[in-house]
């Protein structure tokens, strides 16, 4: 399998990440590769913060997530997102995914998600059933079995800071998977164009 499917596009929706935080957690990769033997690393042109995955989607279903994704910029407004610290999912000693933090804007960036989850579950694309927890993926363990080099290489990045970003649209990526990895393409984007909220502080 791989390449293009003509079934449709592997979709998902995504706040894409700056040039100076991909560096960073490039050099993050760079210190943890040593620790996960196992795991497959994502390319650092490739790190973002996943909103939503739609999974294939029949072309003549694009527009609807099109129509959809505009109402939900809409309702949201420009907001500064920190990326800090290490974790894993399930658990740092039990780890399938390895990933970066978010900190200050994590709200924000949950209330996009849930106005882009229900704005797509509104044209029928299934809605999440359980609460965003956003993160930016760094490896996937292909083989988990609980290394304590890997989980103290976690621990020891618990606080490290990645650097911070004004999250002022999104994109709704395209994902080809071939033998050579994930390749993502950004299919349309759009700007947050609600207005501020006064009472939102943003403080990194
Ligand atoms: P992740 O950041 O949580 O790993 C592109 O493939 C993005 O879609 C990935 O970054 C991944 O989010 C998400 N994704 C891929 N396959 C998925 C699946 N089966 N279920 C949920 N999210 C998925």
């Amino acid at each position: 399998m791989g390449g293009r499917s003509i079934a449709g596009v592997r979709a998902f929706v995504a706040i894409l990440l700056p040039d100076t935080v991909r560096a960073a957690l490039g050099v993050e990769i760079e210190r943890l590769r040593a620790f996960g033997r196992n795991v497959s690393w994502v390319a650092p042109d490739n790190l973002h913060v996943t909103l939503k995955f739609l999974g294939n989607v029949e072309p003549a279903r694009l527009d609807d997530a099109v129509s959809a994704l505009t109402v939900a910029a809409a309702e949201v407004a420009p907001f500064e997102l920190a990326i800090v610290g290490l974790g894993a999912f399930p658990s740092p000693t039990r780890p399938r995914v390895l990933w970066a933090g978010l900190a200050a804007g994590a709200d924000a960036a949950a209330k996009l998600a849930r106005s882009v989850d229900s704005a797509l579950a509104g044209h029928g694309f299934p809605p999440e059933d359980r609460p965003f927890a956003g993160h930016v993926t760094l490896g996937r363990v292909r083989e988990p079995r609980g290394d304590p080099r890997l989980a103290s290489a976690l621990t020891a990045g618990a606080s490290h800071r990645f650097g911070g970003l004004p999250v002022d649209r999104f994109a709704l990526m395209r994902s080809e998977l071939s033998s050579r990895g994930a390749h993502y393409s950004i299919v349309a984007a759009w700007p947050l164009s609600a207005s501020p909220d006064p009472s939102t502080t943003t403080t990194r």
